[in-house]
Parts: structure tokens; C-alpha cells; sequence
């Protein structure tokens, strides 16, 4: 009933629809549709009531879940099965879950608030509520697991094309897979993989990325290196849109799609190219650790399959698959 209430509201975006016509098309009583228009409003929706008129959605709802996602999504696979949570402790881990369990390829879980989410390396990753895009979505890719760091591009570069798409914000990759606005980041990627001797069984791909925090949002540690679409496009002042968390998610899981398309064809090439034009890490100075020495060098380029190549102070070059690289000028790297 309330998916027929939605869908009524939404064909009359700007006019009142009154309670006695909604229950006269939907063949319900007007206190069931009082009712479920309450439980509506607590799922998030605005929905402004005038004893007189009756009920109007208002546009500045951002509420995620499988309807708001589905409606217009023109994906084929991805996303095509949803699982929504009010509060999960991370999407990567319920994913996982049903992931083992075979759930087909694509299912996307998504959240509006983790209370563990994770990030790369172990990392804390802070996931407030309704304050962000956390999802995660299970891949079954058909390449060989010495290949999956090109999952990470490539999602990497959905998220960037996404942004350009929906908010008209220019985003920047810091290798392999952190996005970055004005030198701060606003997405990161964690890829987990579950993998047999020679194959990979399972791939979940987990998104963060920052839409509504203001600065104060988060914590003091971050206030120097997180920023999020709001923060940007506050400082961007012709550009005042109001997003809306599905209409990112829909627009990453497309632009996603794409790209995976090409991953599974082999197309890794037009991939990295691609990932190039957008890196903020290539021919900048960086900071790493590799195999356990600290080393200052230049990013040199890519490898087809992803690895960084940096060409360090004492002259060697070294191509990273893993780990953390500081590049200069972002993330509090001076
Ligand atoms: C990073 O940059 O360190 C990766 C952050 C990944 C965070 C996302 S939020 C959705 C998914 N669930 C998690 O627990 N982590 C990922």
C-alpha cells in the first residue's frame, strides 16, 4: 500500500492530493491511508499534510531504500536485488553473508547507518546516519584473482563519472581508489575477496562515500582530510542541487555496470586510460612503505593490472600492489 501511495504522490509532485481521492483510487479507507502515510513519514519522507488539501511529498526528501533505488534504474545486473538496513554493523559483512549463501550476482546492500564500518587496512570508516552512501555490492568477476586490483579502478571511476553526472563535481582518484575533492576524500573503496586455490568465488565491493556531512559532522581526526558532496558544493556556490542518496547510488551502479562490462571483456586497457585522466597520484611526489622501508619517490604510471609504479630517491623502481601511499598535497601529506 505504501509503494501505491508513493507512486500516487510522486505523479502529483507540486499539487495536494487529498485523503478521500487516494482512498477512493486505492479502494482502502482513508484511516488506512492516514496510516500508512505516518509510517512513510518515519521511513523518512517529508510529506506535508493540510487538513484542507490533504497530502503533498515534498521534493527535498533523501530517503534510501529497494523503491526509491529501483524507480528508473536502467541497470541490467547490478542492483537488481536489494537489501535495505535502517542500521547494520557493515554492508561488506552482510554481503559477504549472502554472498556464501549465493545470492546472485549484483546484490547490492546498502545502509544508512553502519555501526562497523570498515575501511581499507583495518581503518575505522565512519558511517553516520543517513549522512552517506554505504553500500556494498556482490561480483562474481570472471578474471583471475591476480587481476582484481582493476575492480577497484574501475569502481573507482564510476564513483567520479557518478559525481560529474549528478552533482557536477569534478573528482580527482588518489591511487588505487580514494576520491578526492579539493584535496580531501570523499569516497573511499574497500574490495573483499573470497577466493579459492586458483579462482575467485566472491567479490564484495563496498562504497563510502560522504553526501551530507557539514565539517563539525566529523570527528576532529578527519576534519583535515574528509569532506563530503555538501561540503563541496556549499563552497561552490552556483551549484546549490540537493542530492539524493539513490539517486547516487543509481547513478554509481550504471556507471559501475559500464565499466564492468569492460572488466569482464578484458578491455583493461581503455580502463587504465581512463583511471589516468582522473589520477591526482601520477607525476606527483609520494610516500610509502615497501616491504617494511619508508620510500620517497615519484609516481611514475600504472601497470595494466593496476600496481603503481614509483620510482623511488635511490634510483629503484618499484611497482605497488598494496598499502598506503601519501601523495603530496593531499590528506594532510605536506
Ligand atoms: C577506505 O577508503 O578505507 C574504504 C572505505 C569503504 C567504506 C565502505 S562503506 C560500505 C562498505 N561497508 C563497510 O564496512 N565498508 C565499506
Amino acid at each position: 500500500m505504501k509503494k501505491e501511495i508513493l507512486t500516487k504522490l510522486k505523479e502529483n509532485p507540486s499539487d495536494y492530493i487529498s485523503g478521500e481521492s487516494l482512498s477512493t483510487v486505492l479502494g482502502v479507507s482513508r484511516t488506512a491511508i492516514w496510516k500508512n502515510i505516518n509510517e512513510l513519514k518515519e521511513e523518512g519522507y517529508i510529506i506535508e499534510s493540510s487538513p484542507k488539501k490533504g497530502y503533498r511529498l515534498n521534493q527535498n526528501s533523501d530517503v534510501v531504500n529497494a523503491f526509491e533505488i529501483s524507480e528508473d534504474l536502467k541497470t541490467k545486473v547490478l542492483g537488481r536485488n536489494i537489501a535495505h538496513f535502517g542500521k547494520i554493523d557493515s554492508t561488506n559483512n552482510y554481503a559477504k553473508k549472502i554472498a556464501l549463501e549465493g545470492c546472485e550476482e549484483g546484490t547490492l546492500v546498502v545502509a544508512d547507518f553502519q555501526t562497523s564500518g570498515r575501511g581499507r587496512l583495518g581503518r575505522e570508516w565512519n558511517s553516520s546516519d543517513k549522512k552517506g552512501v554505504w553500500m556494498s555490492l556482490v561480483l562474481r568477476p570472471d578474471i583471475p584473482f591476480e587481476e582484481v586490483q582493476i575492480i577497484t579502478l574501475a569502481a573507482s571511476i564510476a564513483v567520479v563519472r557518478a559525481l560529474k553526472e549528478v552533482a557536477q563535481i569534478e573528482a580527482g582518484i588518489k591511487w588505487p581508489n580514494d576520491i578526492i575533492i579539493n584535496g580531501k576524500k570523499v569516497c573511499g573503496i574497500l574490495v573483499e575477496m573470497n577466493m579459492e586455490i586458483d579462482r575467485i568465488n566472491f567479490l564484495v565491493l563496498g562504497i563510502g562515500l560522504n553526501v551530507n556531512q557539514k565539517v563539525n559532522d566529523f570527528p576532529d581526526e578527519l576534519k583535515d582530510k574528509a569532506t563530503s558532496l555538501r561540503i563541496c558544493m556549499e563552497e561552490t556556490l552556483d551549484n546549490q542541487k540537493l542530492l539524493k542518496r539513490s539517486e547516487l547510488i543509481r547513478a554509481i551502479l550504471l556507471k559501475f555496470e559500464e565499466i564492468y562490462d569492460k572488466v569482464n571483456s578484458g578491455a583493461f586497457e581503455e580502463i587504465i586510460s581512463e583511471w589516468k585522466k582522473y589520477s591526482v597520484t601520477l607525476g606527483k611526489e609520494v610516500s610509502m612503505t615497501y616491504k617494511d622501508k619508508q620510500c620517497i619517490g615519484i609516481a611514475e604510471g600504472i601497470t595494466r593490472d593496476g600496481k603503481l609504479i614509483v620510482k623511488c630517491e635511490d634510483g629503484t623502481v618499484k611497482e605497488v600492489l598494496s598499502g598506503e601511499v601519501w601523495v603530496r598535497g593531499l590528506l594532510g601529506y605536506v
